[in-house]
């Protein structure tokens, strides 16, 4: 399968007042049309500044990124973008807040189509009947299923989050998983997942990429061989297990400590 995403040799120092801050060391990653990549990595490792390439918000100083076969270097509308905070506008309802992009990339599409899109969408993740309701009068679950059908409404060539479940309770969290994979069964898009939580990254993952320490480098990458119908339960299994281990080892060393100190 031909590689949607392509990080070659990628390089960056951010510019500050003390002087440059190497954040990315040669970082390479390649993710298959249609897959889903869990990148997880030390804190202040660089994670943030990955999905920035990947969008073209920012140049490295050195590499390359590729999507979709073509370089990346300006900013790309074929991007879905998901953070931690689901910034949706207050002023708008639900269904227009999941409405915005089509009226940004296709200007052209009428009213009855971009309604008819976003409601399907908003069925599918469980929220028709709210889709008058303005972002305040949800929960913050309600809000990220909102914001997840927003950056998928345009059907965009790869989804990027940013730490999307961070802010969550740890059943909300779990559900919004199960409703990722209902919607890549639906819609199958490529997608770059920056999380913290090892469970979620095996879960969605159909790999996961540990990055070092700052600046980053790709330390290892695991091939999440599971079921594709997985449900929560695999979790549990010996396999799921055994990948959970490897990943909390590969995250203590990029963390600069060694497994026999443990306290994680
Ligand atoms: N625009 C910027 N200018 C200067 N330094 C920056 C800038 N953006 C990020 N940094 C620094 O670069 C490093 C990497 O930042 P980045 O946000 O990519 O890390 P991260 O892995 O996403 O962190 P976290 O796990 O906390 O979300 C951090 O030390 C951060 O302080
Ligand atoms: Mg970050």
């Amino acid at each position: 399968m031909a590689n949607l995403i392509e990080i070659k040799n990628v390089s960056h120092a951010y510019r500050t007042k003390a002087g440059p801050l190497p954040v990315l060391d040669g970082l390479e990653i390649a993710v298959p049309e249609g897959e889903f990549a869990a990148v997880v990595g030390p804190s202040g490792c660089g994670k943030s500044t990955l999905t920035r390439l990947v969008a073209g918000l920012m140049k490295p100083d050195s590499g390359e990124v590729w999507l979709h076969g073509e370089r990346v270097t300006t900013p790309r509308k074929t991007v879905g973008m998901a953070f931690q905070n689901p910034v949706l506008l207050e002023w708008r309802s639900i269904l227009d807040n999941v409405i915005l992009p089509l009226e940004i990339v296709a200007p052209r599409m009428g009213q009855k189509d971009r309604v008819a899109r976003a409601m399907q969408l908003l069925e599918m993740v469980g929220l028709a009947g709210f889709e008058g309701k303005r972002p305040s009068q949800l929960s913050g679950g309600m809000r990220q299923r909102a914001s997840l059908c927003r950056a998928i409404v345009h059907k965009p060539d790869v989804l990027i989050m940013d730490e999307p479940f961070g802010a969550l309770d740890n059943f909300t969290r779990e559900d919004l998983w199960q409703t990722m994979r209902d919607l890549r069964a639906a819609e199958p898009f490529t997608c770059v997942l920056i999380t913290h939580d090892l469970r979620e990254s095996v879960f969605l993952g159909d790999q996961v990429i540990v990055l070092s320490g700052r600046p980053a480098r790709t330390q290892h990458v695991l091939t999440v061989d599971l079921p594709a119908d997985r449900t929560l339960d695999v979790l549990y299994e010996p396999k799921a297990q055994d990948m959970l281990h490897l990943l909390r080892d590969q995250i203590r060393i990029a963390q600069g400590r060694d497994g026999a100190e443990g306290a994680h």
